[in-house]
């Protein structure tokens, strides 16, 4: 019998869309994007000042050479604290001023903050545009390119704005690290170990054998693309029975349980990959006060963390304020209980939902400690040590 109050509409979840990894895919823009994109779509190209210094003008040329003659060109101030309310809105104003209507295609040329700004603009403006994400980061290229999650920043809450909303493809492109500081590199080798730490104890390996140089600009060139392989097919495997993340406790949010109240409490200054290592080093130190992993693969985990020049804690916060103030994201999102993904070897995490604040505060105090006493002995070992 039919509800007379009730119309249902259902439609299959049909989402597919190439992830294609491919070097000289951003100086080739033009030729790449042609397999999917007729030239009488018109595009608009969104970066960050530093990024646009460095590949607005070739990747312009590559797009006009292939017959995308009226490109349109925002940009927006680097950093995180453009991922915002107001961050967004200059975008949506250099939209209307450049009369960017529904069918144009944006292409999220950037790292992650662009990626999450460009494709909740994608998401909200005139109700939804497509959009292509051509990562410029490590951690754009391993992550934040990939899975079509979007986002901006509230000052209570990192990422408390935002949609699943999937991209039409996304351009991995190696060539872009030829550019970054290494300070980015360590950033985007987080999340490539979160992926390695959460499924794959072949990657983590690689990882630990090869940190220092993933971690060198003189060296990564060799060494990279194996981590961004793995980390895009791991991460895209999890997304493709879930697109629209109704499993809210989904094993990629390993680390960024703390990661996200760390970043909020610090104004957004602080790196998301240094913060997701932090979480990641919580996380484990909870694990082997249950019991759930032994002390030699923990101490393997913290070891490699530090190893790839990531923190794994911050000296100046007080770890009660955070769970006190900056938990409230994470806590609306989950139902009021903490769900927290705990490593139970390498390679294989549970998910908990009974984290005590005091559990959480041991483990921080724990790592404080530890990287105390090494400070103090930096001849016995510049790796953690458990103490
Ligand atoms: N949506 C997701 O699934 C997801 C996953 C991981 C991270 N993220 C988000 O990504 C953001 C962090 O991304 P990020 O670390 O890439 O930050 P970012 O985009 O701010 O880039 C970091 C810095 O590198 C510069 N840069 C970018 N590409 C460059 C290049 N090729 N050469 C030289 N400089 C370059 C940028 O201008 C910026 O100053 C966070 O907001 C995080 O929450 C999202
Ligand atoms: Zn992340």
């Amino acid at each position: 019998m039919e509800n007379k109050n009730e119309i249902m509409f259902r439609s299959k979840v049909f989402i597919e869309y190439p992830n294609v990894i491919k070097r000289g895919a951003v100086k080739n823009i033009g030729s790449v994007l042609k397999r999917w994109v007729s030239p009488q779509r018109n595009l608009v190209v969104l970066s960050d000042n530093k990024v646009a210094s460095i590949y607005s003008a070739s990747v312009l040329k590559s797009l006009e050479q292939n017959g995308w003659n009226d490109t349109k060109f925002v940009e927006f101030p680097s950093g995180e604290l453009s991922k915002s309310v107001d961050g967004f809105n200059h975008i949506i104003n250099e939209f209307i001023t450049k009369k960017i209507h529904r069918h144009c295609i944006i292409i999220n040329l950037g790292g992650g903050v662009t990626c999450d700004l460009g494709g909740y603009v994608a998401a909200s403006y005139m109700r939804g545009l497509d959009y292509i994400n051509v990562p410029t980061t490590l951690m754009g290229l391993v992550d934040a390119g990939v899975g079509g999650k979007v986002a901006i920043n509230h000052h209570v809450g990192k990422n408390l704005i935002g949609s699943f909303y999937h991209p039409l493809a996304v351009l991995i492109d190696a060539d872009v690290l030829a550019t970054l500081p290494e300070v980015q590199l360590r950033n985007g080798m987080a999340e490539a170990l979160k992926v390695s730490l959460i499924s794959s104890l072949e990657l983590f390996e690689y990882i630990e054998k090869e940190a220092l140089g993933l971690i060198d600009p003189a060296k990564i060139e060799d060494k990279i693309d194996r981590v961004i392989f793995d980390s895009v097919r791991i991460k895209v495997n999890y997304l493709i029975p879930d697109p629209y993340e109704k499993n809210l406790v989904r094993k990629l949010n390993f680390g960024h349980t703390f990661a996200h109240p760390l970043e909020t409490a610090c104004g957004f200054n602080l790196p998301h990959g240094s913060a997701v290592a932090i979480g990641m080093a919580i996380a484990t130190r909870v694990a082997m006060a249950r019991e759930f992993i032994s002390g030699t693969e923990a101490l393997r985990i913290l070891n490699v963390i530090s190893s790839l020049g990531l923190p794994t804690e911050l000296p100046h916060l007080n770890p009660e304020e955070i769970w006190d103030k900056h938990t409230y994201v994470i806590r609306s999102v989950r139902g009021n209980n903490i769900h927290f993904v705990l490593p139970t070897s390498i390679g294989s995490v549970r998910i908990i939902n009974d984290l005590k604040k005091n559990e959480f505060l041991k483990a921080y105090l724990d790592i404080k400690y530890t990287n105390t006493i090494n400070h103090k002995h930096p001849s016995v070992s510049s790796n953690l040590q458990l103490g």
